[in-house]
């Protein structure tokens, strides 16, 4: 098929690959500047050459106060709808500013200062967003820590970004459930070597927690004070190449990756994006129904939506059961959401409560013109159905941690591209994505094969890791020379259309969130009566892929597996937290290998998916195969 259409995006996408400094100086006029940038790509700087090299700017102020100033204070920027705690909340551009600013000084007065880190271990409230943009604001620079983490994972992080300063609450709420973070918090600051100087906690009506005395802080108190002395900091000129913020994510061993993100590309990325991808104006309401924990949360309910002006929608809730499998279409309608941004996982757990989209009838959805879908597969059905109940575009798109913002999708501003079900469509400006065979040489249409992005990457993609250039260069940039190494595998069409069909490495995709079983695998390993282990990901019907652990038991261990496999969920999330959905371990008494030793990871899976199979020409015993078969009878 030859795709025949009006869409600006072959011009300009060809544009961005042919002149690509032309191209993003030209998106950079849509930036306040403190001093403009001496080049606008510098090919001797970093990894692969850095974006607005010597560009002095500041991501708060373009988030506030150009807005405020340029006669948007009275809109609302934020709008807090908390359907766990039964309260809405609207914060103006001017309000957002007054509260930032006075954050921001509480935090110098505690000497933090640019470049400095700090940690957030928030949950989905609109003080989270402020201490984002007040780190933002005096330059310094924030990880969040999503809450849904153990402390083991809050300690792992705080040891590698040695924050001054952590901000944390008293508790997140789930539903039917308080998760308190306090106690998290004293874990993971006792676990880490490193000491933050100071914790600031939020105390939240649900759940009050005790401050540990010279180190905590009460929140709404440091507030206070700094209002009543009418303290306010001004933005720090920062570098467009200085980090704005650290995100960790998983990596192929239990030891996460810092993801750099630098000021200057992100402003521009993210600003571009906001019509041009997902065509929403400046002033109009826009939900990404994520969490800020996750990359997807930074750009599209923090940065992207408030560098451009729209008001952004932070939803504390979930798709079902907060209260019905209504709680999306109310949301769109009562703020009238002119686009909504989420998961796949989030709509199948909708279509199983409501098929027939009953819920969906209910509601005034006139305003509302597109939904996005990222974080994993949208498999086609879900597509399909949504389509059908929505009645507007369902727009999958592609993106990772590391880009910061979407690789392949279908640009609504420019003028949409036909819709493939299952494609994220093609690839954004300044991405030349290619798939390629082990020797890096590029494939023909329709094979499979890694999928690689050409250096450089567009601006807001990952400069670096925290701290970490030769594993951002060992884990990124040798395998292909010359390209950017996705870890996902693929192919492109005849049409140029991208097809993601799934990772290389140990990575699974657990209802939108990303986990390693490698990591898994490590904590599996540490329980004391675990001779040998293998995670997997395994078909989930609503949360795409779920992991599942098989254990052999060391010789001489008599207690009953059926013990041993509780303590290991258990384990996993005390270990790794509630997010991970580990729930199934099941005992074996041996894991079927290859004659060099290698588990064979992709048959097991294959068998608890209840896929065809092959007998591996390299397995040490077969039948070792039919015992992994008969162990999962009654178990999945
Ligand atoms: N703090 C503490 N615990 C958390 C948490 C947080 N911030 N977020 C999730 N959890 C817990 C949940 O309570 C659940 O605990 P449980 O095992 O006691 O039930 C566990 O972690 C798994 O959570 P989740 O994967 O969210 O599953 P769920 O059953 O609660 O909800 C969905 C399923 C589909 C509704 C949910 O996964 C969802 O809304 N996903 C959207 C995906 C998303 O936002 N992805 C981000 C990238 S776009
Ligand atoms: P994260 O870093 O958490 O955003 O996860 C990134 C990974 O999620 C990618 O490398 C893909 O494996 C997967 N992913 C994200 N979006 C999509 C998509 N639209 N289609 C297929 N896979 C996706």
């Amino acid at each position: 098929m030859n795709i025949q259409d009006n869409s600006r995006y072959h011009e300009v996408h060809a544009r961005s690959l042919a002149d690509p400094e032309a191209f993003w100086a030209d998106a950079a006029r849509e930036i306040d500047w403190i001093e403009p940038a001496k080049k606008i790509f510098d090919p001797s700087m970093g990894a692969y050459g850095r974006w607005f090299a010597g560009a002095v700017v500041n991501t708060c102020y373009n988030a506030l106060d150009r807005h405020v100033a340029g006669g948007r204070a009275d809109q609302v920027a934020l709008i807090h709808d908390s359907p766990l705690t039964n309260t809405i909340s609207k914060f103006t551009y001017a309000e957002m500013l007054k509260e930032v600013q006075t954050l921001a000084a509480v935090m110098a007065d505690f000497g933090v200062a640019k470049g400095d880190c700090v940690i957030l271990y928030m949950p989905l409230v609109p003080e989270a967003v402020f201490a984002m943009l007040a780190c933002a604001r005096i330059g310094a620079v924030h990880s969040v820590v999503f809450g849904g983490f153990a402390a083991k994972e809050l300690a792992t992080r705080i040891e590698d970004a040695k924050p001054k300063l952590i901000f944390s609450a008293s508790c997140g709420i789930e539903p039917g459930r308080i998760v308190q973070y306090k106690p998290l918090l004293d874990e993971a600051i006792n676990l880490s070597s490193v000491k933050p100087q100071a914790c600031v906690i939020l105390q939240r009506p649900q759940h009050l927690c005790e401050l540990t005395a010279g180190r905590d802080h009460d929140w709404a108190a440091l507030r206070r004070a700094a209002l009543d002395a009418g303290k306010a900091a001004p933005c720090t000129p920062v570098l467009a190449t200085d980090p704005l913020y650290i995100l960790y994510t998983s990596g192929t061993t239990g030891i996460p990756k810092g993801v750099v993100r630098d000021n200057g590309g992100h402003l521009v990325a993210l600003k571009w994006s906001m019509f041009n991808l997902y065509g929403v104006k400046p002033g109009e309401v826009w939900w990404c129904g994520s969490d800020i924990g996750w990359v997807v949360g930074h750009s599209y309910i923090v940065y992207g939506p408030l560098i451009h002006g729209a008001t952004s929608i932070m939803y504390e809730g979930k798709p079902i059961g907060t209260p019905d499998a209504g709680a999306f279409w109310r949301v769109i309608s009562e703020h009238k959401a002119v686009a909504l941004f989420t998961a796949p996982t989030a709509f199948r757990a909708i279509r199983k409560e409501d098929p027939d989209g009953a819920f969906i009838r209910k509601y005034d959805l006139s305003k509302f013109r597109t939904l996005f879908l990222a974080g994993e597969r949208a498999d086609p059905p879900t597509v399909e159905w949504a389509v059908a109940q929505l009645k507007v575009p369902v727009i999958d798109h592609w993106w990772q941690t590391e880009t910061g913002w979407c690789i392949a999708g279908n640009p609504v501003g420019l003028g949409m591209l036909p819709v493939k079900h299952g494609s994220p469509t093609v690839p954004m400006p300044g991405y030349q994505v290619d798939v390629v065979d082990e020797a890096s040489k590029q494939v023909a249409p329709g094979t499979m094969g890694s999928i690689v992005i050409k250096l450089p990457m567009p601006p807001g993609c990952l400069p670096t890791l925290w701290q970490q250039d030769q594993r951002f260069r060992e884990a990124y940039l040798t395998e292909f020379p010359g390209y950017y190494k996705t870890s996902d595998a693929g192919y492109k069409d005849e049409d140029g259309y991208v097809w993601v069909m799934g990772r290389t490495d140990d990575i699974i995709n657990v209802a939108g969130h990303r986990l390693s079983t490698g990591g898994m695998e490590e904590i599996l390993a540490s329980h004391a009566d675990v001779a040998e282990c293998a995670v997997l990901g395994i078909k989930d019907a609503i949360k795409g892929e779920v992991p599942c652990g098989f254990l052999v038991l060391k010789a001489g261990v008599t207690r009953a597996p059926a013990e041993i496999e509780k303590e290991i969920v258990a384990l996993v999330r005390e270990k790794l937290g509630p997010v991970a959905a580990f729930k199934l371990a099941i005992t074996v008494g041996r894991l079927p290998k290859t004659r060099s030793g290698k588990i064979l990871r992709g048959t097991i899976k294959k068998i608890a998916d209840g896929e065809s199979w092959t007998m591996p020409a390299t397995i040490e015993d077969p039948k070792v195969l039919d015992e992994i078969g008969d162990a999962l009878k009654g178990r999945l």
